[in-house]
């Protein structure tokens, strides 16, 4: 994979296969820790979903990864916990919070799909992904909101550079 080694604690990629998407969720999945949230953003059919998959098997949680559309979150036990949670319905983060947000914090790593609809509850310190569709595959919007977050970009862009996890259809872009 070409380097970027961007220093400015974002990373833009380009996923042009749906397994490509998988393997960034897998380096993501090497790259975080019990506490860290990563909230994912993009519009239907983005590839939310398809990351958090990837995720969740570098994790080596258990269960299925789907779409949690009409539960608010889905808890996946494993060596290390994931916490899968979608606010696409949900009213107000409040909901969120009440489901248990702080309690997922507290023993799993959280992915919450549709981010920006409950954005006033998540932690000041969180990763963002932000994803899109362009030309014909994703472009992908890594960035972080604190020093938290900014290590695990730092975890992340180690893994994809030198670590044995990728894809051809992998890229860094701009
Ligand atoms: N490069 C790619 N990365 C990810 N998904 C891709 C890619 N190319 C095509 N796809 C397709 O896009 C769809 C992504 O679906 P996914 O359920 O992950 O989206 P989502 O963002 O979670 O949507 P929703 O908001 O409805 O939950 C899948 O059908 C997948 O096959
Ligand atoms: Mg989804």
């Amino acid at each position: 994979m070409a380097a970027d080694a961007s220093k400015s604690g974002k990373l833009v990629l380009y996923s042009g296969a749906v397994e490509a998407t998988e393997m960034l969720g897998a380096a993501l999945g090497c790259s975080v820790r019990v506490g860290d949230l990563a909230g994912l953003v993009g519009p239907l059919g983005a590839g939310k979903t398809v990351l958090v998959r990837g995720l969740a098997r570098a994790l080596g949680v258990q269960g299925r990864v789907a779409s949690p559309s009409f539960i608010v979150a889905r808890f996946h036990p494993g060596p290390v916990p994931l916490v899968h949670a979608d606010a696409y319905r949900l009213e107000s983060g409040r909901e969120l919070v009440e489901a248990g947000l702080d309690e997922w914090l507290a023993q799993a790593v959280v992915a919450v799909e549709w981010a920006d609809r409950v954005a006033e509850v998540l932690p000041d310190d969180r990763l963002t992904v932000a994803m899109s569709v362009a030309s014909g595959g994703r472009r992908i919007d890594i960035y972080a909101s604190g020093p938290r977050a900014g290590a695990i970009i730092q975890r992340l862009q180690e893994v994809l550079l030198h670590g044995d996890i990728g894809h051809r259809d992998l890229k860094f872009a701009s």
